[in-house]
């Protein structure tokens, strides 16, 4: 419930947000939803025309490709979290500026621990940037790599941004490998943290085994 109850607080903070001026422009904010306590989350750019309208992201044509990739993993929207770097879509589409991503971080890194997703996966460049600022879509696109974010480790997967993929085939091809190969990806991260724990675990069992014997 606590989850549930900060998300309802930050959506109601970002529908009154002032502090960039995209609000203005903006129909309706876009704080992001999807399944609370969701292990994956998905992180996009910013809200664009159908989203600005409806209030949901990614419920435009990229937003039924995601749908679709999602699907193809035997996944749905209900067993994931959806989210922007930007809750207000800027004019015309344009590109995040970044005094709109620093005016909108606390929303998103809010978000994220009142969640606590295992994964989060960046679609695009500008949601890369956050976690992964060196990071190159194009060479690094469906590597899964730990990342430490505000305090908390994350596997991080950055991915094509599906709006790219309804662009080119080519990045099309990639996106649609690229969540193939999600599961696997996540997996091999999930068993090395399970087999460190066991180690730490195994070692402090040792030494406590050897204070008892002093
Ligand atoms: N593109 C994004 O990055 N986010 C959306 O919600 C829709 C399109």
């Amino acid at each position: 419930m606590e989850t549930e109850s900060e998300l309802r607080k930050i959506e109601e903070e970002i529908a009154s947000c002032n502090k960039c001026p995209l609000k203005k422009t903006a129909t309706r904010p876009v704080p992001g939803e999807g399944n609370c306590h969701a292990e994956i989350m998905f992180i996009g750019e910013a809200p664009g025309y159908w989203e600005d309208q409806r209030g949901i992201p990614f419920c435009g044509a990229a937003g039924k490709l995601l749908d679709e990739l999602l699907l193809s993993i035997n996944l749905k929207r209900e067993d994931v979290f959806v989210a922007n770097i930007l809750k207000h879509r800027p004019p015309e589409n344009r590109d995040p500026l970044p005094n709109e991503v620093e005016a909108c971080k606390e929303y998103l890194d809010r978000q994220l621990k009142a969640i606590r997703p295992k994964v989060i996966v960046a679609l695009g460049r500008f949601a890369m940037a956050k976690f992964f600022p060196y990071g190159k879509i194009s060479r690094d696109h469906g590597i899964a790599r730990l990342v430490d974010y505000g305090g908390q480790r994350y596997i991080f997967v950055p991915m094509f941004h599906p709006a790219a993929a309804l662009r080119s085939s080519e990045v099309e091809k990639q996106l649609r490998r690229d969540f193939l190969n999600l599961t696997q990806g996540v997996e091999r991260f999930k068993n090395s943290d399970q087999q460190e724990k066991s180690e730490s675990d195994q070692k402090e069992k040792i030494i406590n085994e050897q204070l008892e014997l002093i």
